[in-house]
């Protein structure tokens, strides 16, 4: 076999998968990820201890490391509302035991750690805007993004709920959410609370990445005033040699 022909059976091996795996996806939108935005990653983690924790565990987090994100200490039972009990040290654990979630919605909600390493910040910003009513699912919800999820929509308070239409065009259909009754934020705001979400959920998946990113600035900040130093030591000693 000639060597083109070979570069043509690999470029065919890479190809046919990759456009099989595109055309079954579904189209997400971009996630407004922002790990400097401390206001924002204190949003999102309110808004997970409230809201998600009540089914999902974080079981590699522990609230007293929420410091990172500019939380005081002994403020952190009040900022997120924690109860009295929980231990500042111990780590995110759901409020439901894992056997009655798996009864009550027919799959036990999976730990959030790391979610956003397993599906991406762009899948769950896109998941958590595209709950739609559905009176044929045991909750009463569906998800385009996750077609027969079992989760319940956590947040219909603040969305509203969606309905599904579907129009016909030929072959294809197309289907498009459409509100039907508004939550209580209007489209941006709610986009909006969901980056801080999910911004928060990248934090969750990798801490460190916030203080390494904050250590590399130092390192910068020393390399940049060691190279002015060096310069001035050099012109010192090559001074009475020119
Ligand atoms: C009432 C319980 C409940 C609450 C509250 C809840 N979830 Fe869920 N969630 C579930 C269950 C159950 C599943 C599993 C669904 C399945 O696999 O069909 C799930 C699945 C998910 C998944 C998909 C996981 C995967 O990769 O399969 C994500 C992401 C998620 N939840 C995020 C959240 C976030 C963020 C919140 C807070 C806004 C939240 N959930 C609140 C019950 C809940």
């Amino acid at each position: 076999m000639n060597v083109i022909k070979k570069l043509w059976m690999l470029a065919l091996l890479v190809a046919v998968p990759t456009a099989a795996l595109a055309n079954s996806e579904v189209h997400l939108d971009k996630a407004p990820v922002n790990l400097q935005d401390q206001a924002s990653l204190q949003r999102g983690a309110k808004l997970f201890t409230s809201r998600c924790l009540a089914c999902h565990s974080a079981s590699y987090m522990r609230y007293n490391r929420l410091r990172d994100l500019g939380f005081v200490e002994a403020d952190i039972k009040k900022e997120l509302s924690l109860p009295e009990d929980v231990k500042l040290g111990s780590t995110m654990q759901a409020a439901m035991d894992s056997n009655s979630a798996k009864l009550a919605f027919g799959v036990a909600p999976p730990d959030l750690s790391v979610i956003s390493r397993s599906r991406s910040p762009d899948w769950i910003y896109t998941y958590l805007r595209t709950f739609y009513v559905d009176s044929s699912r045991p909750s009463g919800w569906n998800n385009t993004t996750f077609p027969n999820v079992g989760m319940p929509f956590a947040l219909s308070d603040l969305q509203g709920s969606q309905a599904l239409e579907v129009e016909k065009h030929g072959e294809h259909d197309i289907k498009k959410l459409v509100m039907q009754t508004p939550g209580t934020m209007n489209q941006a705001e709610y986009d909006k609370t969901v980056g801080d979400l999910v911004n928060y959920l990248v934090y969750m998946g990798e801490p460190a990445k916030l203080v390494r990113s904050q250590i590399g600035w130092w390192v910068l900040a020393f390399l940049s005033l060691l190279l002015v130093l060096v310069y001035a030591l050099k012109r010192e000693i090559w001074k009475d040699i020119h």
